[in-house]
């Protein structure tokens, strides 16, 4: 449930912020995931702050007209991506009484939740050591572990996920993935990763096998 101020809005945090300040909305990272999931966070804060003022709970959401909702996503794409959303609200209504669950296992039977979603509700919403994985952190974990095949195979994405489980830091799930997929959009990027300023530099197999003469270039993982 929202913090409400004192005319009853839902007081709104930004998406993905796991500070202190504002005690999450689970709910609010829902809709933050599922906008970022093809969008830039530079675009989505404005859309997610008119979405949570025009819905500020899962019932308000869920009680929305389908024409209602595909207005605030217009100019979004991807459409389903609104329809998924509004489909796991009147799901939750219907069966969790409009409360967000906190166990990935009740996270993944909500329609359009998959485990990139459930994973980040988990562990940004709710603390717990839930891994994720996006194109973001298939990219940081390729080049961290020297890992090959295109980031649409199968057997990387798999490879990707164990490591996720592995790694995810136990005391700050959410900070820890959310870094993770920032590292992977703002320093560990597809064409021209800025190594030189990457946390992660020394422990890089990518980068260790380029100085090594065993590759060509950190972007060939
Ligand atoms: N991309 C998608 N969700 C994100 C998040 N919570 N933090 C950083 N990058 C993201």
């Amino acid at each position: 449930v929202l913090p409400t101020d004192s005319k009853g809005q839902g007081v709104t945090k930004s998406p993905g912020a796991d500070d202190a300040t504002f005690p999450s909305s689970a709910y609010g990272t829902w809709v933050s995931e599922v906008m970022l999931q093809q969008t830039q966070v530079e675009r989505v804060v404005a859309y997610w702050t008119e979405w949570m003022r025009l819905f500020p709970t899962v019932k308000d959401l869920a009680e929305a007209s389908p024409d209602a909702v595909n207005a605030a996503w217009a100019g979004l794409g991807f459409y389903g991506r609104a329809r998924r959303l509004h489909e796991g609200a009147k799901y939750l209504v219907a069966e969790h009484a409009g409360v967000v669950p906190d166990s990935l296992e009740q996270l993944l039977r909500i329609p359009g939740v998959g485990p990139y979603t459930a994973g980040a509700i988990a562990s940004i919403a709710f603390g717990q050591p839930a891994a994720l994985v996006d194109g973001n952190v298939i990219r940081v974990f390729a080049r961290l572990r020297a890992l090959a095949g295109d980031s649409a195979s199968a057997v990387l994405s798999r490879r990707c996920w164990a490591l996720a489980h592995e790694l995810v830091d136990l005391e700050q799930p959410g900070s820890f993935n959310q870094a993770l997929m920032e590292l992977g959009a703002t320093v560990c990027t597809p064409q021209a990763p800025a190594c030189s300023r990457c946390p992660l530099q020394v422990l890089c197999l990518a980068r260790r096998m380029v100085a090594d003469g065993k590759a060509a270039a950190v972007t060939d993982f």
